[in-house]
């Protein structure tokens, strides 16, 4: 069987390291990988949104089945591209492009969610023909409030405004002058939901589901939760807050539905689903849906899965989902994100990175490397996902801690209050 998983950072290197455990025959390629992916199977050269070069690649050496990491060739429709002709017999693991707008457009998963009674913060949506109405809407509306530019903005096109002036400038800026370019075409604008945030991920063939582990990432680049938001800084699995009764609150007023809106709309899905959620007062609300997995949310998702994947990804395909189990390791797992000096803004590239292969009680998943001349260097914001397993959440971020402050590379920094609330 040959496999090719799509992206280059830390959760694809995760997957690699799962599948490659696989007790099935494979050979497993990343486009484009990292060195970290590397260990597993063959990178090559191809951009994540390259359809044709895909096509192409795929063809020639026979690949079986696509893993998407990233959400841009989901949204973008890869799905649907390799459905058809020549490459339908190669199953993609991801969302048809109908079913990956629950990501791409804001103001479609509201309305999914609205019609599927799922809860999920109050809304309008807006555009710039509905100027003048949203600034009423804005004006009357409780502070703060939550401004969403509807499409893919790179994690940035959130903003919580504590006046109504910033609203108005927000929204502004999102629907006049394009702040987020056709990602503010349309503009979300929500009620503040105040609680305590978690994800859960569901890996459905459309039909049936398994719940994966739950948890939380820790996306502010400062300790105490403070600063810039960046692509995630940790995370923690289980989330200690999400026990039995929490869970079956959102199996039954969230993941349920989700599947069934999923049917009753004919939204094509067979990957993951990525739910982010806000409990208040002990219930839970979907703050948003994405059609993929986290990043770093998966270096401590699949080291608590204890099953072999790829048998639950090879039968999405024919919807035999459930006659697979997946079952999760009692242990705890703790991600800690070293990044390089300056990220989520400007930063350097190209510094050696020293001590990765003498740690060996971590899981190290790169995210940001490249070899050169054999030796390691950064090549980007987030640079290595050091994950570790322990009896107890203390435990595990304990051993990862350690491991960040033993690797080494100019200007490396990292947050030491991963799962604070929690110890
Ligand atoms: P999103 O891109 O929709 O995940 O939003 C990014 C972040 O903004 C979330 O992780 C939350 O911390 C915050 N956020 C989004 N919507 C709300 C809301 N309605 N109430 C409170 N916080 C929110
Ligand atoms: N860590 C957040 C994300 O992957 O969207």
């Amino acid at each position: 069987m040959n496999i090719l998983i799509i992206g280059s950072g830390g959760r694809e290197h995760a997957f690699a390291w799962k599948i490659a455990q696989s007790s099935i025959q494979k050979n497993i390629f990343v486009a484009p990988g990292n060195p970290g992916t590397a260990q597993f199977g063959t990178n090559i050269d191809i951009d994540v949104c390259d359809f044709e070069s895909h096509k192409t690649f795929c063809l020639a050496n026979k690949i079986d089945l696509v893993l998407v990491g990233p959400e841009d060739p989901l949204v973008n429709g890869i799905y649907d591209f390799f459905a058809q002709n020549e490459l339908k017999h190669i199953h993609v693991i991801g969302p048809s492009k109908h079913a990956a707008m629950l990501e791409g457009s804001k103001a479609f998963a509201k309305q999914f969610m609205k019609k599927m009674n799922i809860p999920t913060a109050q809304y309008q949506e807006f555009t710039a023909t509905k100027f003048d109405e949203g600034i009423d809407y804005i004006k009357q509306h409780t502070l703060p409030i939550v401004l969403k530019a509807d499409g893919l903005a790179a994690g940035k096109g959130v903003v919580i405004a504590e006046t109504h002036e910033d609203a108005i400038q927000t929204f502004t800026e999102m629907l006049l002058h394009k702040k987020f370019g056709n990602a503010g075409t349309t503009v979300v604008i929500e009620s503040f939901l105040s609680g305590i945030e978690c994800s859960v991920f569901v890996l459905t063939d459309g039909k049936n589901y398994h719940i994966l582990p739950s948890a939380k990432d820790y996306k502010r680049i400062g300790e105490g939760d403070k600063g810039l938001n960046t692509g995630g800084m940790g995370a923690i699995s289980p989330v200690p807050f999400v026990d039995e009764l929490f869970m079956q609150k959102v199996v039954h007023n969230i993941i349920e539905p989700t599947i069934k809106g999923l049917q009753q709309e004919a939204m094509e899905y067979k990957g993951f689903i990525f739910i982010g959620l806000i409990k208040v007062q002990d219930e839970p609300f979907v703050i948003e849906y994405n059609c993929r997995m986290g990043d770093p949310e998966t270096e401590v998702v699949l080291p608590r899965i204890e099953n072999d994947l790829l048998p639950l990804l090879l039968s999405l395909k024919n919807q035999t989902l459930h006659e697979h189990s997946c079952n999760h390791v009692n242990q705890s797992a703790a991600t800690v994100m070293l990044v390089s000096r300056g990220y989520p803004e400007q930063y350097e590239k190209g510094f050696v990175i020293s001590n990765v292969a003498s740690i060996s009680n971590s899981l190290i998943f790169h995210a940001g490397t490249k070899l050169s001349n054999d030796q390691l260097l950064t090549n980007g914001g987030r640079v290595i996902a050091v994950t570790s397993l322990g009896e107890s959440i203390q435990d595990a971020i304990a051993t990862s801690l350690d491991n960040a402050t033993n690797i080494s590379f100019e200007g490396k920094y990292f947050r030491r209050d991963i799962g604070w609330e929690f110890l």
